[in-house]
């Protein structure tokens, strides 16, 4: 695993932060740097897809990178018949999915979620891509996964979410004891400000909710970092 030290060096500018080749190449790295619970989290999605996920059943994997989600759910099926659609837009990301995982069971498409045709989906996984959207593109985007699910389907979203200070303090804790400078998080959190956009708790369950997603469980949270169980 390539070490992310994209940030370490002073930048004069700040460029908008990008799913591009330079953090392609370092992004197993930086998602488990960054995001507290993301291993344990990955883990336990597969093992609720399979749960989920009768022989034939298809799932979706929104904005997979480098298919750690597909993976997990992948290994929880085990010999299962089953299709799994992994999308990403990014051209390093999904190439770099494609070459991690050879599977007849995946289809890797590099597209744009909302351009998607959600259908008959036993689970759907979104873990921390929706935080990418424009905030008035997310609720198009959960219609649209709600029509797409099967009756007995279920929608797997994970995101950052806007907390008291006490949270993000402890998050930035655990930045630093994964090795990462202040230098480091002031610059990527400069990149990152107007491309991820994050809701609080409430906001993010209201809009499950004006979607149609009547059941919705927080089955995980880590700090300021949470994942929801959909259904209707
Ligand atoms: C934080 S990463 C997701 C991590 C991944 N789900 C995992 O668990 O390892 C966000 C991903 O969403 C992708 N993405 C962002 N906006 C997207 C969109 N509108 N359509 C498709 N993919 C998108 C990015 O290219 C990036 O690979």
């Amino acid at each position: 695993m390539v070490r992310d030290g994209l940030y370490q060096g002073k930048r004069t500018q700040i460029d908008p932060f990008a799913f591009d080749d330079a953090v392609s190449d370092v992004f197993p790295d930086m998602i488990r740097r960054s995001i507290p619970g993301y291993q344990s989290l990955v883990d336990i999605t597969g093992l609720i897809a399979a749960k989920r996920m009768r022989p034939g059943a298809r799932c979706y994997d929104l904005g997979c990178s480098h298919g750690a989600t597909t993976a997990s759910i992948l290994k929880a099926v085990g010999d299962h018949r089953c299709e799994i659609i992994a999308i990403d837009s990014s051209a390093p990301m999904i190439a770099a999915a494609a070459a991690n995982l050879v599977d007849q069971r995946i289809s890797f498409k590099h597209a744009d979620i909302r351009d998607i045709d959600y259908v008959d989906a036993s689970f759907i996984a979104a873990n921390f891509t929706l935080q990418f959207l424009p905030p008035e593109d997310r609720l198009p985007l959960l219609k649209k996964v709600r029509k797409g699910l099967r009756h007995d389907g279920v929608f797997l979203v994970s995101e950052k979410v806007d907390d008291d200070g006490e949270f993000a303090e402890l998050h930035l804790d655990f930045k630093r004891e994964n090795g990462y400078s202040e230098l480091e998080i002031s610059q990527k959190r400069a990149a990152l400000e107007n491309v991820m956009r994050i809701d609080s708790q409430d906001m993010i369950l209201a809009r499950l909710h004006d979607a149609g997603f009547t059941d919705c469980r927080i089955w995980f949270r880590c700090l300021n970092w949470i994942s929801i169980l959909a259904a209707s």
